[in-house]
Order: C-alpha cells, then sequence, then structure tokens
C-alpha cells in the first residue's frame, strides 16, 4: 500500500520541525526529523575524533549509528543525547559532513524506513527532492535571516543554552549558503513543491497552512 508523505524542506530554523510535529500529531502521522540524524552522525564523528573533513569515515560511522527514537526523546548508543544533538556546533558540524554524498546515500535508506501507514512527515532539506520524490504534498517553508535567528535564539535560550543573536545569524547564513551550493542533494525546492513564507505566520497559523494544502489533497 502506498503510504502518504508530506515532505517539509526548508534552511536552518525556518520551524520545519516544529511544524513537521504538529502537522504529524494532527494527523496521526509518524514523523522524521532528518536534520537529526545528520545531527547523530556529527556528535558520533566528534566523539570518536573523526574529523569533518573525512567523507569516508564519517559515512561509515553514519552507516553504523546505533540510534532510536522515542517518546520524543533520541539516544545514541544507549545515551540520551536529545539535548546534546541540538548545540550549536553540533549542527555547524552536521551541515558541513551532509556535503559528503558517502553520506547521505548512508543515511537514505535510515530515512525511507519511517514510512509507515497511515502517513509520514518528513522535515528536512531533500525530502521532496531525493529522499520522497514521490511524496504527494511537498512543502518549502521559507522565512527571512532575522526571523529564524530570533527563533533559534529563542530555542536555545530555553534548552539553557547560550546564545548570540548576531553570531547566530551569520552562522544560518554559512549554514545556508553550504546547503544551497553543495553538489550532492541542495537545499532547493522540488519543482512541485508549494512554498509557504512563515515570516509573519504564528507556529499555529503555519501548521494550518499546511493541513489546508493537503485536505485538498488527501
Ligand atoms: O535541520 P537541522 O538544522 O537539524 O539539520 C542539521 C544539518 O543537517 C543542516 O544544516 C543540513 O546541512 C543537514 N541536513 C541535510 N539534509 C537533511 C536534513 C539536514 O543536509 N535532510
Amino acid at each position: 500500500q502506498d503510504v502518504p508523505v508530506i515532505a517539509i524542506d526548508g534552511p536552518t530554523a525556518s520551524g520545519k520541525g516544529t511544524v513537521a510535529q504538529r502537522v504529524a500529531q494532527h494527523l496521526g502521522w509518524a514523523v522524521l526529523d532528518s536534520g537529526a540524524l545528520y545531527r547523530l552522525t556529527a556528535l558520533a564523528c566528534m566523539q570518536n575524533g573523526v574529523a569533518d573533513s573525512d567523507e569516508a569515515e564519517a559515512a561509515r560511522i553514519a552507516a553504523g549509528l546505533d540510534v532510536q527514537f522515542h517518546n520524543g526523546a533520541i539516544w545514541l548508543g544507549g545515551h540520551d543525547v536529545t539535548a546534546a544533538i541540538r548545540e550549536e556546533p553540533v549542527g555547524v558540524f552536521a551541515s558541513r559532513i551532509a556535503a559528503f554524498g558517502m553520506v547521505r546515500q548512508a543515511l537514505l535508506e535510515r530515512q525511507r524506513a519511517f514510512r509507515r501507514l497511515p502517513g509520514l512527515v518528513a522535515d528536512g532539506r531533500d525530502m521532496g527532492t531525493v529522499v520522497f520524490p514521490n511524496a504527494p504534498l511537498k512543502i518549502f517553508l521559507v522565512a527571512d535571516v532575522a526571523a529564524r535567528a530570533e527563533r533559534r535564539c529563542k530555542q536555545l535560550k530555553e534548552k539553557g543554552f547560550s546564545a548570540n543573536l548576531s553570531s547566530l545569524m551569520e552562522d544560518l547564513q554559512a549554514r545556508d549558503e553550504r546547503d544551497r551550493t553543495r553538489s550532492n542533494a541542495p537545499l532547493v525546492p522540488a519543482p512541485d513543491a508549494i512554498i509557504i513564507d512563515s515570516s509573519n505566520l504564528t507556529i499555529e497559523e503555519t501548521v494550518n497552512a499546511v493541513l489546508d494544502h493537503w485536505s485538498k489533497i488527501g
């Protein structure tokens, strides 16, 4: 049976994660946070002294990741890393190794395995273009960089991490640039994606916009 997928792609801190979770909750569907897999690979590399320039070793780590997702928590090799993978240095490392074709290939089937009935909401950069190209609904969520930096700043502070708005803005721009210009699965909207700009929308309004599009299809 064909399992429907709602693909939600977009730049860093565009609100994809929260929106994906709420849409999935509303529909009673599973959710894939694909960025978490890149972050987990990054954390495992950092813990094992693998450099962010070592494609083969990073891919080997990605292929062998011992991860468990349950009740919103993420475990890596028996340790709860839910908070650790959200730290900024892990995100930056993740965006470097995400440029490697071998790393992306190693994570491909792991991502597709999240597809299960009654449906999957998948968030990332290439959900609609590479991982689930036949998804019946593809959303490309954007927001201006100031709005995204403010959201990320608030998020980090809520989690007890320190955060600085201007350095976050620089970080986001550098990460966006890397994601957009890489040759492997660059961050671009699929030709059939619907673009939603959430700069001036609340999370609830954005969730409703996605659900609205789905109700026209589903
Ligand atoms: O979405 P998040 O910020 O958690 O992702 C961390 C990094 O992983 C991103 O900056 C991006 O470079 C990479 N990523 C990716 N493809 C995905 C999800 C994330 O390249 N599908």
